[in-house]
């Protein structure tokens, strides 16, 4: 009885499947060029995946990772074949290179009777891969096996190419710890949209999470520290010396030839950070004979210890700061940057250099002998000079040197390579100076910055939306491209205590960065972009992965006029959406009034209540908003 019905209802589930909509193609990161033909290719358990006879090692292993990551939703057993069938999915390296594709771009071509995917180079291969995935039924993300859904995948003619060689993500796992796994299943998240670097943040106040052999206090004391689980920075008090460092942890160097090899065979690079003189509290925490005063120091653990001030000046409470008068400082960085640039075989090694303190690097003896000795006038070249310093250590080791912008002031040496956060200035200033820039700026790839409405999100003390990700220009008025390596969005953890919560804060905005970094300038398009983000919403609830909606909830501002009148001004992030509000406490859906332009708020009002919709269905989150906060948001006359 079961066996005569069982291909019955195989049938009849095909059947059913056939009569889905074929979906319009929808690719992120934008393809150079994606041309939708008419028809369908259909995955099935006989399809086989082509590699030439003789073709790369590189080919067979992609083959069987994409068997692999196919059989997981389908259950087909996708064997490879190399004896040249021309349906099924080929991966072809080009004999005869073609020069538009260059080393990263690919064609994939999918007919009624097959998918062929051609590069000059396996990267190519792997990111037509990524594009075919796109193409597949959502369905293709479920992390089991999905019956009933027919694996079509729509007829198309892609040709495309990188914008940028240099496409970057920044996973600080410094402040927090996130395991070696996390980091593999980072880089999973990030190839999917062709992004090719990954920038580990591997050392900061909070914790030194790297093996170096020869300076083992590095990771037995600065790795650890006492465990806050609330809001960070609000410590109340700093912790007692008994209390026991639980929290934290570290890679060995197994481990990061693990993560290495990892992101090989996904064409990712990592890029370590050690980030010096500043951020420096868990490796003075170690060894702290390589600070100004030579005192005792904890790895930092979320009490107040900077003091900021308007203009962006800020001085430290706690010294935090490697110390530029002490040779010994020096033979540590010689002994770190050797481990660090064996283990990673990447042309550079980042130095940080970010947000150090002179306040304490002033009122040090060792530093006034220092700048009598060389020469130097003010705090900047004294940090110029240790920057040099690092960089004639790190080229001593085949590398090149990165830092953040900071390395520019007090002057910098003609072979350093800058990484611009502080907004575009210090990146035109660097390209404009004929060194080699990465953007960065936090004003567009900041993800730790709260995305959506503030009162709904987890506080951050700066807001970055998504329109805003997705209008990152790598190339800013005023520099020659040629200096500009390309972008990367940068996700610090303070924040992040687990890997959900880094998810959310990742995507979507990660996408408008891929978008930025990989898509022609000319093809980038609003409306189209978040469309296809949409789907991929659709794609990220199948694979369980968490990201945010907050684009689709209102944008909520205020302003008055001469008399003093507060209005509130409503907008959303994408078209075709509705905004309905209420003042009267009671909770707005699509009968209540629309917005069309700034409302008066009501003299008697205590909270708007706002609501989006769209097609008749609430889409984005209400906010409750204090008609106290509302009248903060008004700009002051
Ligand atoms: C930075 O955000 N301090 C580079």
């Amino acid at each position: 009885m079961k066996k005569t019905l069982l291909p019955l209802m195989m049938a009849m589930g095909i059947l059913a499947a056939h009569s889905q909509t074929m979906p319009t193609p929808s690719v992120i990161p934008v393809p150079a060029s994606l041309i939708a033909n008419s028809g369908t290719f259909t995955l099935t358990n006989n399809t086989v995946i082509s590699v030439a006879a003789g073709s790369s090692k590189e080919l067979d292993e992609m083959s069987n990772q994409l068997s692999k990551v196919l059989y997981t939703a389908t259950g087909f057993h996708l064997k490879t074949d190399h004896a040249g069938a021309s349906d099924g999915i080929q991966l072809e390296i080009l004999s005869t290179p073609n020069s538009a594709l260059g080393n990263e771009g690919y064609r994939l071509s999918v007919t009624p009777s097959g998918v062929h995917i051609s590069a000059n180079k396996a990267a190519g291969v792997f990111y037509g891969i990524q594009s075919l995935m796109q193409l597949l039924p959502k369905e293709i993300e479920s992390n089991t096996m999905v019956n009933q859904v027919s694996w079509t995948i729509p007829c198309v003619t892609i040709d495309d190419q990188p914008r940028f060689g240099w496409r970057g993500l920044m996973l600080d796992v410094s402040r927090h710890f996130f395991t070696k796994e996390e980091v593999k299943k980072f880089m999973d998240d990030m190839v999917k949209f062709k992004f090719n670097l990954l920038h580990l943040h591997l050392t900061d106040d909070e914790g030194w999470r790297i093996e170096i052999k020869s300076l083992p206090k590095l990771t037995s004391i600065g790795a650890w520290r006492v465990e806050r689980n609330g809001k960070w920075a609000n410590s109340p008090k700093a912790a007692d010396a008994s209390e026991p460092k639980t929290y934290g942890g570290f890679y060995t160097q197994e481990d990061i030839k693990e993560l290495v090899k990892y992101g090989q065979e996904r064409f990712v690079t990592i890029m370590p950070e050690i980030d010096v003189p500043g951020h420096s509290m868990a490796a003075l925490a170690a060894y702290p004979e390589l600070s100004c005063t030579g005192g005792e120091h904890t790895v930092y653990q979320g009490i107040p210890f900077m003091n900021w001030f308007p203009g962006g000046k800020f001085e430290a409470i706690v010294e935090n700061g490697l110390c530029p008068a002490n040779e010994k400082v020096y033979d540590f960085l010689d002994k770190v940057f050797s481990e660090v640039a064996t283990l990673f075989p990447f042309e550079y090694i980042h130095m940080g250099g970010d947000e150090c303190a002179k306040n304490f690097w002033e009122k040090s003896p060792a530093v006034q002998a220092l700048m009598k000795k060389e020469g130097l006038k003010t705090m900047p070249e004294v940090e110029s000079y240790f920057v040099k310093r690092v960089e004639k250590i790190v080229n001593s080791k085949g590398k090149k040197l990165m830092g953040w912008d900071e390395i520019l002031e007090g002057g910098i040496s003609p072979t350093a390579n800058v990484m611009s956060w502080r907004g575009v200035k210090g990146g035109i200033e660097a390209a404009k100076s004929k060194h080699n820039v990465v953007m960065t700026p936090s004003t567009f790839a900041y993800l730790d910055y709260v995305q959506g409405e503030p009162l709904l999100e987890a506080p951050v003390y700066a807001s970055l939306r998504l329109n805003k990700t997705y209008s990152f220009d790598p190339v800013q008025e005023g520099m020659d491209a040629k200096y500009v390596l390309g972008g990367q969005g940068n996700q610090w953890t303070e924040q992040l205590g687990n890997y959900r919560s880094l998810q959310y804060m990742t995507w979507p905005r990660a996408l408008a960065i891929a978008e930025s970094v990989w898509s022609p300038k000319e093809k980038k398009d609003w409306n189209s972009f978040t469309s296809r983000v949409e789907k991929q919403f659709d794609r990220w609830d199948i694979s369980d992965d968490k990201y945010s909606k907050a684009m689709y909830d209102a944008i909520v501002g205020a302003s008055k006029d001469e008399k003093g009148n507060l209005y509130a001004n409503l907008s959303t992030e994408l078209s075709g959406m509705n905004i309905y509000y209420s003042f009267d406490e009671s909770n707005p859906d699509n009968y209540y009034p629309k917005y069309s332009k700034p409302v008066l708020v009501p003299k008697d009002a205590a909270t708007m209540k706002i609501v989006t919709y769209r097609d008749g269905k609430q889409i984005g989150k209400q906010i409750n908003i204090p008609v106290t906060e509302l009248a903060k948001r008004a700009p002051k006359k």
